[in-house]
């Protein structure tokens, strides 16, 4: 008897699956020009899939920040600017993920501070939870790649069949408390590099707060909404719960299991991976291009717009920036 085939819901769109539960490569979507059906389509697999990956988009800059703004208001670089610190690109929209020395246009030095900054990134994480206002969907693209062989590929973690697999009573621990995460960059950053960042106590400079069980509301699943900037976990009453930090642990580490992940290759410049925040970590899988071969990487950032997208943070709130408060010599990359 032939297999059952399955129709696709998309009709613009091919959707290929990375892993059984998340991630999807996609192909069909011509990026000079991205009808509104088919943007649609990219939505709804975005909804289902929470990562899903572009080859060879032929998008530049300007192409991606302007795609970029059909999925909402894009968050910039500029608060993390001044301190002697220059945007590399025209284009505020562009956060740099990459390895290029921003003074000598070569290959960053692993001893610099950027560098060390960086390491944070190879950490499993979702972008801006340490922000008052978090993150959608992040879009990475490609400029420049190391050789291939050398690494430097980016993994993903399904943190909602993660949380659908937790222990039955951490679930029900975690519903009935309403628990809330306090995320920190510098907190990610220490560690990274925790030598490095020594000095750096991130319970002296900004955190923010978002439930740490919350739907993710695209696709109605619920989310477990941790990753390495997460520094404690508090109650509802806003005191630091007893053993925070095995919980925060406990949870990061089951959420990253390896059946919970997959890694995506780049393969050339202007692929792209999209990802939702709100449902996925990711990190920078390193390798041994780090110092060695240059590794261009250029991300936009799209603000949510759901209704969780504050958390317990005051809309009026002005964030300084790790640089600003912590360790001005320390100046983080704006990549995180
Ligand atoms: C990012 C990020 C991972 C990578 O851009 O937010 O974490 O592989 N990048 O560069
Ligand atoms: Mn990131």
């Amino acid at each position: 008897m032939p297999g059952l085939i399955q129709e696709s819901p998309f009709k613009t769109i091919t959707v290929q699956e990375l892993h059984p539960t998340f991630a999807a490569e996609v192909s069909g979507v011509n990026f000079q020009d991205v009808s509104e059906e088919q943007f649609k389509e990219i939505i709804a697999a975005m909804a289902k899939y929470g990562v899903c990956v572009f080859r060879n988009t032929g998008l530049d800059d300007e192409a991606h920040v302007k795609f970029s703004e059909r999925l909402g208001e894009l968050d910039n670089i500029k608060r993390y600017l001044g301190a002697g610190r220059k945007a590399r690109y025209d284009l505020y929209e562009l956060f740099d993920a990459g390895n290029i020395d921003s003074e000598t246009g070569g290959v960053l030095d692993p001893n610099s501070a950027r560098a060390h900054s960086n390491r944070g990134n190879g950490l499993f994480h979702a972008d801006s939870t340490f922000n008052p206002r978090r993150a959608s969907f992040s879009l990475l693209r490609a400029c420049e790649l190391p050789p291939p062989g050398n690494g430097g590929n980016t993994d993903f973690a399904d943190s909602r069949t993660a949380f659908d697999e937790l222990p039955q009573e951490l679930k029900e621990e975690l519903l009935a408390n309403d628990y809330v995460g306090a995320h920190s960059m510098a907190h990610s950053r220490k560690l990274g590099s925790p030598e490095f960042f020594a000095d750096v106590d991130p319970t002296t400079g900004p955190m923010q707060r978002h439930r740490i069980a919350q739907v993710h509301e695209p696709s109605g699943r619920m989310n477990l909404y941790i990753g390495a900037h997460l520094h404690h976990i508090e109650d509802a009453d806003g005191n630091e719960i007893p053993n925070s930090w095995e919980l925060v642990e406990k949870l990061n580490k089951h959420a990253t299991q390896r059946k919970y992940t997959t890694t995506v290759q780049w393969d050339r410049p202007s692929d792209m991976i999209i990802w939702d925040n709100r449902c996925v970590l990711h990190r920078a899988g390193g390798g041994v291009f780090e110092g060695k071969y240059r590794r261009d990487l250029r991300r936009t950032t799209v603000h949510d717009d759901s209704p969780t997208a504050w958390g317990l943070n005051s809309k009026d709130q002005v964030w300084k920036g790790f640089n600003a408060q912590a360790a001005p010599k320390h100046a983080g990359a704006v990549g995180v």
